[in-house]
């Protein structure tokens, strides 16, 4: 195998951009910011740096990948709308929407980051700096987050590096990621179904759509229906409580909303997603301070209960994994 690469990181200007696009065109893997959260970049069409790029994540190789697109046409060269895809992709995107739709004939993405199925999973990013690098490489690029497989999503190049350094090319580093959650999914293959909750709420994807989304099944042939939608997944090493009431001394708290919980002056740590109780501020707040309370070395990480609505589906459903995930 190759040595590990020595991670480079640049800025945003012209000059980084072009490096990123040179870095892409000769199998490198690059992350660099968008709306929802940091992606670890590499060409679509290009196998062993496909094989590279799961290998940096330790990434189970059926965990097929987004393609990433400058927008709505690029997208028609890799796959097959039908009109409730065109009516999503007319609305969200640019955005935080993934549509899953049929891979249309002669689709570049390699056969390795579509792990055979005989779908894609297409997304049209909003962040100008994902903008400018697909522009400047000019073709399709593959980008999971740019964690380590299981690991919370990355909101910041730091958070890129503390996971990837040193096995990974480049990272552009274009600040924090603003919505901070991933892209809603949507599979468009028949009834219009929400593989994943995520930046753009389900009353949205609905509103556009003029009828409800379809529940997914739970299993498609025994596989996972979103097969990146591991049960455990997002894990912080400090086990987590969720929708608690109060805390006990020692405990860190995530808090939501003006009013604390009981206990809170005894926790070894508070943050607060959102003191003001906005559920788009808690999103992007949601993997930092993640982060940061598991670095705090309390006994365990107790959560107060944030409102389902809106974000809040995908804020509770990333809670709900990182609880699963944590090793108790
Ligand atoms: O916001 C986002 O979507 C970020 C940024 C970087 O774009 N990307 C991201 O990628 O979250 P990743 O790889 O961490 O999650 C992609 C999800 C996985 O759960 C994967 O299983 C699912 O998309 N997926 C990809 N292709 C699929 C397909 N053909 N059918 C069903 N699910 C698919
Ligand atoms: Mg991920």
């Amino acid at each position: 195998m190759t040595a590990p690469p020595a991670t480079r990181l640049l800025g945003t200007d012209a000059a980084a951009i072009e490096a990123a696009a040179h870095c892409l065109a000769a199998g490198g893997l690059v992350a660099f910011p968008t709306e929802t959260v940091y992606g670890l970049g590499a060409d679509a069409a290009d196998d062993r740096a496909i094989a590279r790029l799961y290998e940096a994540k330790g990434r189970p190789a059926f965990n097929p990948l987004i393609a990433h697109v400058t927008d709505g046409a690029a997208a028609r060269a890799l796959a097959r709308f039908d009109a409730d895809a065109a009516r999503l992709a007319a609305a969200f995107w640019p955005g935080p929407l993934t549509l899953v739709l049929p891979k249309e004939a002669g689709c570049p993405v390699a056969e390795l980051a579509t792990a055979g199925l005989d779908t894609v999973a297409v997304r049209v990013p909003r962040h100008a700096v994902a903008q400018n690098i697909l522009a400047a490489f000019g073709k399709p690029i593959v980008a999971p987050s740019a964690n380590r497989s299981g690991h919370v999503s990355p909101t910041s190049a730091a958070h890129v590096l503390a996971d990837l350094r040193g096995r990974i090319d480049l990272i552009i580093d274009g600040g924090t990621a603003p919505v901070g959650i991933e892209s809603s999914i949507v599979a468009c293959l028949g009834e219009p179904t929400l593989l994943r909750p995520g930046g753009v709420p389900r009353e949205a994807i609905e509103r556009a759509l003029g009828h409800p989304l379809a529940e997914p099944p739970r299993v498609v042939d025994g596989a996972p229906a979103a097969p990146g939608m591991l049960a455990a997944h997002y894990a912080p090493r400090t086990p987590l409580r969720l929708d608690v009431a109060g805390v006990a001394p020692g405990e860190a708290l995530l808090a939501f909303g003006p009013e604390l919980t009981a206990g809170a002056d005894q926790a070894a740590r508070v943050l607060n997603l959102s003191p003001r109780g906005d559920l788009v501020e808690a999103a992007a707040n949601l993997f930092a301070h993640l982060r940061s309370l598991d670095g705090a070395g309390a006994a365990r990480i107790v959560v107060m209960p944030v409102p389902r609505s809106g974000l809040g589906e995908a804020i509770n459903d990333r809670l709900q994994r990182a609880r699963r995930g944590a090793t108790p």
